[in-house]
């Protein structure tokens, strides 16, 4: 972890007395969260377990989609779309386009939309239309022109067989639609938010049509509530990573990079940046006056991104703090063969195999970053598979729940988000956000 004063230098870094000065803050925010998990208001903490019956019918309900279908087609956005891009990243290959298929369609481009929709065949396609809320204009919108075109292409009565619905149990108008439809229907548990529930339904049913190992990615995650139980700071990595972030937000380095040196990880990091924007990004009262917090996360890839983003990160402001991803595995290894022995500018390759390459530009990029007083940490798996997968989503989870205790604000809510779909709401016409178009159209250019 080269985040201590003791590696970066004296100007830039953290002692393990700054970590010990907060020592009230931490134990304050173990308490908040063991309280909260108490009152059930921490889902995402409980999926580990409630989630293992859920697997199972997930598990029957994929094998048997996959008899009939080819393409399985995710209609969300947000928290309910990129834990299933994570995992098709992390877990299918990056250029066969072999069956079963996993697309997820998290924007209303329509000319985008449009291409998809064109390049199914619609027989062999299932639609998981995942909204937590149930109203979420660009899902919904999604759900109905895909509706439409089965129900013209396909017939009506072909509706409920080639749609699912991922949704609250109790509340929202997705689970109305899905009974009057007969469309099969799994529910996000209330207690869980859109960005913490990857490991619901929300990931686990277009991973499992995949034939990833929804139940690995529980039993990690398991064994990162294990290693996480402890209050001690030193002893648990999710409080750990938390408070190095917040100190380092706290002293000016508030943009914080999640740079995975592995391709299979580079959504995880897409994934991470929602979670700990929309989670951390928020408004709060001190002393009477309203304060916004929170670091800003940026994704990047090694080595990519050392040919476009390090110079910044190496020689720009000091406001950064830099997470690798790494493997100990990559699951293949590749060699460089041996030529042109006359030229040495080429030839020194040879005999080295790509795992060496990639694993040095990543040790000599946080060397050179540690060398220019660039905080830096390095996370490292033994291999990218389920298991640690499932560790690392929970690892995230409960660090940003944490950190969200540190900067003293509600990391599961965002009104921002909500404000933006309420305007969005009105405009477009829905019933009891008639003030929202109001205010919109007094401040539209005329
Ligand atoms: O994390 C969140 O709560 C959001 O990103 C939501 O997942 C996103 O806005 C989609 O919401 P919904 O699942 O209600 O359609």
């Amino acid at each position: 972890n080269n985040m201590f004063a003791s590696q970066v230098g004296e100007e830039h870094g953290f002692t393990p007395e700054d970590i010990e000065e907060l020592e009230e803050e931490l134990q304050t925010a173990h308490e908040a969260i063991r309280e909260a998990k108490e009152e059930g208001e921490l889902g995402f903490m409980e999926l580990p377990e409630t989630q293992k019956d859920v697997a199972r019918r997930i598990k029957e309900s994929a094998a048997e989609k996959r008899k009939e279908f080819d393409n399985f087609v995710v209609l969300g956005i947000g928290g309910s779309a990129l834990g299933a891009k994570a995992l098709r990243t992390a877990f299918t290959h990056s250029y066969k386009q072999e069956v079963p298929r996993l697309f997820v369609s998290d924007n209303v481009d329509p000319a985008n939309f449009k291409e998809l929709l064109e390049a199914l065949d619609l027989e062999k396609t299932v639609f998981n239309v995942i909204s937590k809320s149930g109203g979420t204009a660009e899902t919904m919108s999604q759900f109905l022109i895909a509706r439409d075109l089965v129900a013209k292409e396909l017939g009506i009565d072909k509706v409920a067989e080639h749609f699912i619905a991922t949704t609250s149990k109790d509340s929202g108008k997705l689970i109305e639609i899905a009974q009057r439809e007969g469309i099969e229907t799994f529910y996000i548990p209330e207690n869980v938010g859109g960005r913490f529930s990857v490991l619901t339904p929300v990931g686990l049913l277009p991973a499992a049509f995949c034939g990833i190992d929804i139940e690995e990615l529980l039993a990690g995650a398991e064994y990162m509530d294990r290693i996480c139980a402890v209050d001690d700071v030193w002893k648990n990595p999710a409080y750990l990573n938390a408070t190095l972030q917040y100190l380092a937000d706290q002293d000016g380095k508030n943009i914080s990079v999640m740079m995975p040196y592995v391709d299979k990880l580079k959504d995880v990091a897409d994934w991470y940046r929602q979670l700990w924007a929309e989670s951390l990004g928020k408004e709060k009262d001190r002393d009477g006056k309203v304060v916004n917090v929170g670091p800003t996360p940026v994704k990047a890839l090694g080595t990519t991104d050392q040919h476009s983003q390090v110079q910044l990160y190496m020689a720009g402001p000091y406001d950064k703090v830099i997470t690798f991803l790494t493997v100990d595995a990559y699951g293949a290894e590749v060699e460089i063969p041996q030529e042109y022995s006359d030229i040495e500018e080429v030839s020194y390759l040879g005999g080295h195999i790509l795992n060496d390459l990639i694993t040095t530009e990543q040790t000599a990029t946080e060397l050179a970053l540690t060398k220019n007083q660039r905080l830096n940490t390095t996370i490292t798996l033994p291999e990218v598979n389920e298991f640690t997968v499932g560790q690392l989503f929970y690892m995230f989870e409960l660090q940003t729940a944490f950190a969200g205790e540190l900067y003293g604000i509600n990391a599961f809510n965002q009104p921002g988000v909500e404000l933006g779909k309420n305007y969005t709401y009105g405009i477009l016409g829905r019933q009891g956000y008639e003030e929202r178009k109001e205010e919109y159209e007094a401040k539209a250019p005329k």
